[in-house]
Parts: C-alpha cells; structure tokens; sequence
C-alpha cells in the first residue's frame, strides 16, 4: 500500500482580483500534494490526461502489485477460487458499502447486466428510465424487453440551459418532478411500473442526475432502482449504503484507475431507513455457489442483517484472475489515502475552474 501521509497542502489566503482568479487560487493551494500525487502516474507529465471517462491509467504502485501478484501466481501456479472476501473487505467502506454488499465485476457492463438480468421480471413490468443511457445499460435493457417482454420508458432529459418556456431544468427538483410525473402518468394508465434505471451522472452531457432526488422518486413509487454509475467509483465519494440503491454498476478501470475489466458492483443486501423497501426477488446470473438449503437466494433480509452473503454469490465464478482483483484493491486503498472526499472537492472544483473558463473566453 503506497503511503501518502506524509504529503501535506500548504494553505493560502484570496487576494484574487475576480471569482475565477480566486478558484485558480483554491486550486492551487494544495499545488505540492496533487504533485506528489501525479508524480504516483507513470503517463508523460506534460501530458493532461483528459479522458479518465472512457478508461483511467494505472499509477505506478498499482502496476507494481499487479506485476507482483502475477509473478507470485506464476510461481506458485496457483489457481483462483473463492471470492475474494478479504480483498473486498478491505475496500467496501471506502466505498461506503458492507463486505456483503461489495462484488468486484469486470466492468460496468457487467454490473449492469448481472443486476438487470437477475430481477425476475413479468411481461408487462415497466423499467423508467432515459434518452441518455450508455449502451452498458441499454443492452440488458434490451435483453429483458426481448427475453421477458418488458417495457422500456424513457424521459427526455434537457440538454440546453433553459426550455422554451423559460424553465431552468439543470437542477435536483426537475427530475423529481419529471419522473414522478411520468410514473404517475403511466401508472394511471394501468401500466405496471416497476423500477427506474438512469445513470448518474450521464456519458452524453456529464449530467450528474441527482442520486437523493431520484431514490425519493423509487421510495414513494416502491420501484426498484438501478444506477449506471460508471463513472462514480474513483471520483465521487459517496456512501452506497446511505444513498440506499438496489444496484450501484460502476466502472474500476476508469477514475478508480484500477487494471482493465475490473468493476464495482453494489447490491443492497439490507433493509436500513434510507431505504425502507423490501430487497427485490433476485438471482445471480452467473456464479459457482448454489445452495438449495434455506435460506435461499430469494429469502432476502427484510431488516438491517442480511440473510446470506449476496456478493460472496456473485462474485464466486471458476478461477478469478486474483492479481487483477488484488491491483484494483491495491487502487482503491491508495484512493482512500489520499482522501475521497479530497479527491471529489478537487475533480468538481478543477471542471467547474474549466467551464468557468471556457465561458470566460
Ligand atoms: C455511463 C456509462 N455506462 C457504462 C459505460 C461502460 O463502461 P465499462 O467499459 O466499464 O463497461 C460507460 C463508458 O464510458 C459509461 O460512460
């Protein structure tokens, strides 16, 4: 584990002339951490990395324990079986998750399918959700619509800064409003609306569709509720078990900067106050662990213990790639050294500093 302790920000008090000034300033007060921090990466330093969306870059301590993890597999010819309950439990608060509610998947792709296609869903059910999803979660959309004749409802979302009618959209009470509104209209024409799916925040405009806002929306409704989160893990700190999700899919690869085909999957497993709905009826999709002895996989918790280890099932299949797994853990604790909140502050800061400036020029 890479120890950042010993990096310290060093403070600075505003003589800034104007806001944006001021913002360059805060930025740059902790100049000599986030140097220290890149000094970690081992892309060319004159180089800005701006794509952390579509895949992230290892850092050097990672690569070397992967490199460690392959080596030490190799000699010991040692295969993968288990589920890797040590490595996630390092991790899982970090994240904001129990152990058992934590599966490393192989991307998001996979989280979106292991969650849409273990839902038992009935001809008819209705998914909301909106024009601006991935293909990682339109495809096990489309999947459940072929395979159990679901339907797929989907809400426009605003691209522009204000609507012909004058509405501002870009903030939390829109899409409240929206989709209650489309829940309430399609359940009064008789459709069976059973879950909302969006992804927050969305690839198409970077949209951070607001987490509290919607699962208000999926408790009032009793819905299911299905997050693409992509691009959470790694960037935004947020506490999986307080926001109270059914399915979190993200990506390990991209700003979690972990290896290739590595993913964060959360699956409630618990029934707590921020989200008092029962546990839907779910099975895994793919697994190496059945056990026909109750309780069985659809005896799910109905309060705060859960009645087996969801995420041991999910994440049990064959022989695992453990050095992969090993290097995202190894990743994800050098993320929780350095500071998630820290890191969160600095990401949001650094993208309004650039769209600040954009508009400025
Ligand atoms: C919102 C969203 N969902 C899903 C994906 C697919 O991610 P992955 O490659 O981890 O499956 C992406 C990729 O950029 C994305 O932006």
């Amino acid at each position: 584990m890479v120890a950042l302790g010993s990096l310290v920000g060093c403070g600075s008090s505003s003589n800034a002339a104007t806001p944006l000034e001021e913002m360059r300033q805060r930025l740059t007060q902790d100049s000599a951490f986030w140097a220290d921090v890149r000094s970690k990466f081992v892309f060319p330093q004159s180089t800005a990395l701006m794509n952390v969306g579509t895949s992230g870059s290892m850092p050097q301590p990672v690569l070397d324990r992967y490199a460690q993890e392959n080596l030490d597999a190799a000699i010991r010819a040692s295969g993968g079986y288990g589920n890797l309950s040590a490595e996630r439990t390092l991790v899982a608060e970090g994240l904001g998750a129990d152990p058992d509610e934590l599966v490393f998947s192989y991307n998001t792709s996979d989280g979106m399918c292991q969650s849409l296609l273990g839902l038992d869903w009935q001809e008819g059910d209705v998914i909301v959700t909106t024009n601006h999803e991935h293909g990682g979660g339109n495809t096990p959309l489309n999947i459940a619509a072929d395979r159990y004749g679901i339907e797929i409802n989907r809400v426009e979302l605003p691209t522009g800064e204000t609507l012909p009618d004058g509405v501002t959209p870009h903030n939390a009470a829109w899409y409240y409003e929206a989709f209650s509104e489309r829940v309430r209209e399609l359940r009064n024409q008789g459709k069976q609306v059973r879950a909302l799916m969006w992804s927050s925040p969305t690839y198409l405009t970077g949209t951070m569709i607001p987490i509290p806002e919607m699962m208000q929306v999926c408790k009032e409704n009793e819905l299911i509720s299905i997050v693409d989160g992509a691009h959470l893990p790694g960037m935004m700190a947020y506490d999986y078990r307080e926001l109270g999700m059914d399915f979190m899919a993200g990506a390990g690869h991209k700003w979690q900067c972990g290896p290739g085909s590595t993913g964060i999957l959360f699956i409630r497993n618990k029934v707590r106050p921020s989200n008092p709905l029962p546990l839907p009826r779910y099975h895994p999709v793919t697994s190496s662990s059945f056990n026909p002895a109750p309780p069985a996989w659809h005896d799910r918790a109905t309060g705060a213990t859960a009645t087996y280890n969801i995420a041991n099932a999910v994440q049990s299949l064959g022989s695992l790639n453990v050095p992969m797994f090993r290097a995202l853990t190894e990743a994800c604790q050098m993320w929780d050294d350095i500071g998630r909140a820290r890191i969160q502050e600095y990401v949001l800061e650094l993208s309004m500093y650039l769209k600040e400036k954009i508009a400025d020029t």
